[in-house]
């Protein structure tokens, strides 16, 4: 069984697409058991965020329709997969409850996603954000949990929390593994320390699902490469240009090889004019579909309702057997 899930929180990005969703799609074939899931309460730990001056954003549900739209419009096949929204199910909350009793805090202040996002007002919600998770995927017994290597960490604390559930309650709970995609870790295209990120405050540094075609020749004709001409793939001294070309092999499927081969006589001008035409044909397909699908909300709304009835099916018993064996 594979799980995996994504916040609707600002505009689903590049880096998400190929560090993820591409991979969720890919994994729908016959005989595999998916559950996708849009994590609208992971949302909030951003969306309240409180900061010194007190900004809300309140529109987490038109988000996560959007995000909806976007997702099946990435190949998301609802009909097969277990699609829904993470606060339509509240188990996860009560699951979350439960970790939270068994977990030893200082797991929690290991965290190096907690360590780079929390400010001075930074909430609870936010220093808990794995044990939510955790509950996600212990919900469901998953197996394999396909994300971007950011959340790695996070499953190896889960995988941590299973054990101790197993081991402290007689429970025969799956532990879930981190699968990789081709594309683990895309990053900011003009800061090659950050990685590609919907929170990033600079929308120059990501290309989104939605961007039109000038806007992706823009923002990839003035991504940061350094200033050797030639063109070849060296994440260690030439990550930007080496970054770029990883896209590159995503889009058209080339091996490294052949790409280095077909760009070794011409310009970086040259080949970021066609990774944006590759990426362009790719993503402005699914912007279009993402606009048809949003037509019909109301249809949307049953999809995601009728995901969830299939997801808490499976969540209350899950659930159930770890509540009776920790005495409740
Ligand atoms: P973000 O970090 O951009 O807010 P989410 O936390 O919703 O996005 O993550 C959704 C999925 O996308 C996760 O599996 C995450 O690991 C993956 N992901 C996010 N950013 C990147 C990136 N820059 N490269 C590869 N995968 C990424
Ligand atoms: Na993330």
């Amino acid at each position: 069984m594979y799980f995996s899930g994504i916040q609707p929180t600002g505009k689903m990005h590049l880096g998400n697409y190929l560090g993820a969703v591409r991979n969720w799609v890919k994994l729908q074939q016959p005989g595999n058991q998916n559950i996708y899931c849009i994590v609208d309460l992971h949302a909030l730990t951003d969306k309240l965020t409180i900061d010194h001056e007190i900004k809300f954003n309140l529109n987490t549900k038109s988000d996560t329709l959007s995000l909806a739209a976007t997702l099946i419009a990435s190949g998301i096949n609802y009909k097969q997969s277990i699609f829904f929204v993470q606060s339509h199910v509240p188990e996860h909350a009560e699951l979350q409850w439960i970790l939270s009793c068994i977990a030893p805090q200082n797991w929690l202040n290991k965290m190096t996603q907690y360590k780079d996002k929390k400010k001075e007002y930074s909430t609870l919600g936010l220093y808990t954000y794995p044990l939510l998770m955790a509950a996600d995927i212990i919900l469901y017994q998953a197996q394999y949990v396909p994300v971007g290597l950011d959340q790695k960490q996070h499953i190896e604390l889960t995988r941590d929390y299973v054990q101790r559930l197993n081991s402290l309650f007689k429970l025969n709970i799956i532990e879930p593994q981190y699968l990789e995609s081709t594309c683990p870790k895309i990053m900011s295209l003009r800061d090659g320390n950050k990685k590609m990120s919907k929170s990033d405050t600079n929308d120059g540094n990501r290309i989104n699902i939605d961007d039109s075609k000038e806007e992706i020749f823009e923002k990839i004709k003035r991504s940061k490469t350094d200033s050797i001409p030639q063109i070849y793939f060296d994440q260690e001294q030439r990550p930007e240009i080496s970054n770029l070309l990883r896209i590159y092999q995503a889009f058209s499927n080339m091996s490294m090889e052949q790409i280095i081969n077909k760009y070794m006589t011409k310009t970086t001008v040259d080949f970021k004019r066609d990774l944006s035409e590759l990426i362009a044909n790719e993503l402005n397909t699914i912007a279009e579909k993402k606009k048809q699908i949003l037509e019909n909300q109301s249809e949307l709304e049953q999809i995601l309702k009728q995901g969830s009835l299939k997801a808490r099916e499976i969540a209350q018993q899950n659930l159930k057997l770890i509540k009776t064996n920790v005495g409740l």
